[in-house]
């Protein structure tokens, strides 16, 4: 028997915890946890909510509420959420504990007095008009690299570069627009490159690491450690213990990470153990295994060990079996580049069980993988109803029918000695797969185990056995319970809901959470009256909807306006020229709708891919956009201005072929309000979902509209797309 700590990484309390979360973290954790349990491992698995750092204040800012409030609101609904999919913690709590300060300001205390913490003074960008400093984030400007105009202090949205504030050129204060100055201020480094010996030897004796974990790791240690700050100059986070940096804070993810250790005595505490953690911490035949997406890598493989070491005393995490992501329409789940299914939406259109099964079985282990709703619906209807839930229903109805209570299980046949095997054989790789943390494989396993057990069941052919050979078919029966007894104990760790009901159903005694996988060599109760049994899952319907792919065939960017000339041969057409980061002529028939003094001021939506056309004799080589319905026309306009040539790509990869007229109609784009939590797009005739999370202010926005979701066109700094005058909503963009 062993000892396992399973460590989860924290969700930001910024928003609901979404598709991105549950596959990348929370429910791996969660199987293995079960899992671990069920073989009789002393198991505790931890985490809580994450709630500090700059995705909250941004939030808080921007919707002008306190830091705290957001942080309570996300940790109470993901808290529910968590419940609600059946992961098991033995505690879910939070960063924002006095628990959790007390541990951090301890941790970083030791490292202190062990001189693995240099104070160091550093320019850092002052507002003196909001009178503080600016995070990184907080800060705008020109991006050194690609020139676009509003890159963050930490990160270009448009080419994607890692920025340091101090690169910017013509820096701007994000809250209030002033110029920052640079101001010296001081910060405590974390001084890693103490650690880059025995890092390496920790990763050299990691063979059993996932390869792209391992290959990660190993790269970043030969690039070179370099220190890092680990306070900042912020009001929201845990206080650093020091004299003299009351204003300060502790780095959200120096802390986050002690929340691993502060949630393990957080539960010793609850559980009236207050020395429990200890085992789990200090004993080194103890393990712990940390689940997390890929983009955590650095912090659990290099800077928390890094801590843990410089803190002494404590085991460093044994596996980190990260995963990479899972894909939306393409692109990474994220909360804060609006790319999200939310597990409280999904929870209220299906079962726990479904949603784990199918985000399992589409696990990115090794490599992104895609979720899509078509294989969504797919995948749960071919395996989980048409092959799980079917061999599980047909035996059990059978049963009740022909029997009605659990048959005698007489004399084993070499087809049923046969069955027997192959169950054994189910649990041993389901066992060792799970063991190895590859949850994919271990969840087909038992899948394939389903498979026999409808072979089995199609070649007893009961339904002709029963009336010529009751006990012989009775036996066969009772092997078809078996298989599905297995089945539901197997199963347990990835949909424990239908499992406990499966076992409850073959009138088994207790629990299966109780029976753990000894509840595969427990007997069935022969002779045990049976209820008329209930389907366990039922076929679903996903409207196709949401399919934005599509989408990504438009090159849309922003345009401003140059020249406007009568058209030389048609009264009704004028000639445009217009900047779009080089210039362009254009085509356009607004003379009824504008004088050309009114289109000279103009910034519009450009579609810059669209395959030239020759109209009247002039050769167009853009259209722009505009949303009419009768008499009424409004020229799509970016809210802010933006500078020209800005891709107006919605998050998708913009289109680089030319596109037809033709293929270009087929796309529908629509003005329409947002409002509501969730947000909707009111279109008058019918509303849809807004796929992407908007503020709901009522406004009108143009939005690709696919089924039933909508995508509030915007650049890549979100600057959302509006008109220039008033227009019907559900008016169409063209
Ligand atoms: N909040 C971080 C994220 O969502 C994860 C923190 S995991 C931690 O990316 F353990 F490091 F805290
Ligand atoms: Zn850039």
């Amino acid at each position: 028997m062993s000892r396992m700590l399973v460590c989860v990484a924290w969700p930001y309390a910024n928003g609901p915890i979404h598709v991105g979360h549950v596959t990348g973290s929370i429910l791996p954790a969660d199987i293995f946890a079960r899992f671990n349990r069920m073989i009789g491992n002393e198991t505790i698995m931890v985490s809580g909510s994450d709630m500090h750092g700059a995705p909250i204040t941004v939030l808080a800012d921007k919707e002008k509420v306190s830091a705290e409030a957001i942080a309570n609101k996300y940790h109470t609904i993901n808290s529910k959420a968590i419940l609600e999919m059946g992961f098991q913690y033995d505690l879910y709590t939070s960063t924002h504990t006095r628990n959790h300060e007390v541990v951090s300001q301890d941790f970083f205390m030791k490292l202190l007095e062990k001189g693995h913490l240099e104070k160091k003074s550093t320019p850092q960008f002052y507002c003196d008009s909001c009178k503080r400093f600016l995070p990184d984030r907080y800060v705008e400007g020109k991006c050194p690299h690609c020139a676009y105009e509003r890159a963050r202090g930490d990160q270009c949205d448009s080419c994607g570069k890692d920025l340091n504030a101090s690169e910017l050129i013509d820096a701007r204060c994000q809250l209030c627009g002033a110029t920052p100055e640079l101001k010296q201020t001081e910060h405590y480094f974390l001084q890693l490159s103490h650690f880059t010996d025995e890092l390496i030897a920790y990763a050299q004796k990691s063979p059993h690491w996932r390869p792209h974990v391992r290959a990660f790791t190993i790269n970043v240690l030969k690039e070179g450690l370099v220190d890092r700050p680990i306070t900042r100059d912020i009001s929201w986070g845990v206080p650093v213990p020091v004299k003299g940096f009351d204003d300060k804070r502790i780095y959200v993810w120096f802390e986050a990470v002690i929340g691993y250790l502060s949630a393990s005595t957080e539960w010793a505490k609850l559980e009236n153990r207050p020395d429990e953690w200890k085992k789990y911490w200090m004993d080194e035949s103890s393990k712990s295994y940390y689940f997390l997406g890929k983009d955590n890598i650095v912090f659990h493989t290099i800077i928390w060990p890094a801590m843990l070491i410089g803190y002494g005393g404590l085991n460093l995490p044994y596996d980190v079996p990260a995963n990479q992501y899972m894909t939306f329409e393409g692109q990474k789940f994220s909360k804060s580049m609006g790319v999200s299914i939310d597990i409280p939406d999904m929870l209220a259109k299906f079962r726990p069980d479904v949603i784990r099964f199918y985000l399992t079985a589409n696990m990115p282990e090794m490599k992104d993988s895609e979720f899509s709703w078509e294989d969504f619906a797919s995948r749960v209807n071919n395996e989980l109803v048409a092959t799980y839930g079917n061999f599980l229903h047909r035996a059990l109805s059978f049963v009740w029918k022909n029997y009605g209570e659990i048959p005698v299980k007489g004399q084993l046949d070499e087809r049923d000695k046969a069955a027997l095997e192959r169950i054994a054989k189910a649990e041993k790789e389901v066992r060792g797969a799970l063991s190895a943390c590859e949850f994919k494989r271990s969840l087909k396993e038992v899948m394939d185990l389903a498979q026999f057990g409808n072979q089995y069941f199609d070649s007893v052919a009961p339904w002709s056995l029963v009336g010529t050979d009751k006990a012989k078919c009775g036996t066969a029966l009772h092997v078809s319970l078996l298989i599905s007894k297995a089945l539901a104990v197997l199963a347990f760790p990835f949909m424990p809901f239908s499992s406990e009901s499966i076992w409850s159903q073959l009138k088994m005694e207790g629990t299966l959470e109780q029976a753990g996988w000894k509840g595969l060599e427990m007997p069935l109760k022969e002779g045990a009256k049976l209820e008329k049994p209930a389907p366990q899952f039922a076929k679903i319907e996903v409207k196709s909807g949401g399919d934005f792919q599509q989408f990504s065939a438009l090159n849309l960017k922003i345009g401003k306006v140059v020249d406007v000339q009568p058209h030389p041969n048609a009264d009704k057409l004028y000639l445009m020229k217009v900047d779009i980061g080089k210039q362009i002529t254009m085509v356009s028939g607004l003379k009824e709708f504008y004088t050309a003094e009114q289109l000279k001021t103009k910034t519009l939506v450009i579609v810059t891919n669209l395959e030239p056309a020759t109209i009247r004799g002039v050769k167009s080589e853009g259209m722009l956009l505009a949303a009419e319905e009768g008499h009424k026309l409004a020229l799509l306009t970016p809210e802010k201005d933006l500078p020209t040539g800005t891709q107006v790509s919605s998050g998708m990869e913009p289109g680089q072929k030319q596109l037809s007229f033709k293929e270009f109609q087929k796309l529908e784009i629509r003005a329409g309000t947002v409002s509501g939590d969730p947000a909707m797009l009111d279109l008058g005739s019918r509303k849809v979902r807004c796929i992407i999370d908007q503020p709901s202010g009522g406004k009108k926005y143009a939005a690709f509209v696919a089924g039933d979701k909508a995508l509030v066109l915007h650049a890549a700094d979100k600057t959302k797309i509006v008109f220039d005058s008033d227009i019907p909503v559900g008016a169409k963009i063209r």
